[in-house]
């Protein structure tokens, strides 16, 4: 068995992977954002803390929760979306360590930080989940539209309130209308973008 990913699956995560605002009448079943998910939480986080967070907005009921928090140019795309996810962040996360990095004592690294030390320590480790979260999904066959065109403290009343959970940024899922895709824009260069020092 090769431990590298054929061509193939390179155009599926990212030659060929666009962020898509148009979709196929399709609809995308609970199991299979199951099985995202549990491609997505074996991606690495600082100290296993895995503090993402999802709620998929699937139902019409809660997609009208959602629509008045979203930035007037994204609201078409995600009424129509057949789900958003909200990835959201437990600022909290150091509860779950005991369970989660169970050969030391993690949550106490943690526990005691200023809120912001918090809130920025789940920012970056749950956008690296999300980051997994769309290639998880690309790889199972669905198209991604990531947002961070939205008010979070609107999406944080309607989806987390009473809780430690924060939004971090919605994900339309579905199956993409590649007929709708403008040309993809340019990405930096090597020569750009890196250094090797
Ligand atoms: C974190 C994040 C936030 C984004 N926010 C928005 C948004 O609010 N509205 C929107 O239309 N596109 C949004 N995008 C989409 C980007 O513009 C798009 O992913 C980028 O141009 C690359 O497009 P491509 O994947 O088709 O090459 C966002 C993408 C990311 C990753």
């Amino acid at each position: 068995m090769s431990n590298v990913v054929g061509s193939e699956g390179l155009d599926i995560l990212f030659h060929k992977g666009r962020t898509h605002s148009a979709w196929l009448d399709k609809p995308v079943e609970d199991d299979l954002l199951k099985q995202v998910y549990d491609l997505a939480k074996m991606g690495p986080t600082s100290a296993n803390m895995c503090p993402m967070r999802i709620v998929f907005v699937k139902s019409r009921e809660a997609k009208e929760r959602l629509k008045p928090a979203l930035d007037t140019g994204n609201v078409n795309k995600t009424m129509k979306a057949p789900v958003t996810a909200i990835i959201g962040m437990d600022i909290h996360f150091y509860e779950k360590l005991p369970e989660l990095f169970p050969h030391a004592d993690a949550k106490a690294w943690f526990k005691d930080l200023p809120e912001n030390v918090l809130e920025y320590t789940a920012l970056r480790n749950s956008s690296l989940q999300g980051a997994y979260f769309m290639l998880a999904a690309r790889s199972l066959g669905l198209d991604c539209g990531p947002m961070s065109g939205f008010n979070n403290a609107k999406v944080d009343e309607a989806f987390f309130a009473g809780t430690t959970v924060k939004s971090n940024f919605l994900c339309n899922l579905g199956y993409g209308d590649a007929s709708k895709l403008h040309p993809r824009s340019p990405r930096l260069s090597f020569a750009e973008a890196c250094k090797v020092v």
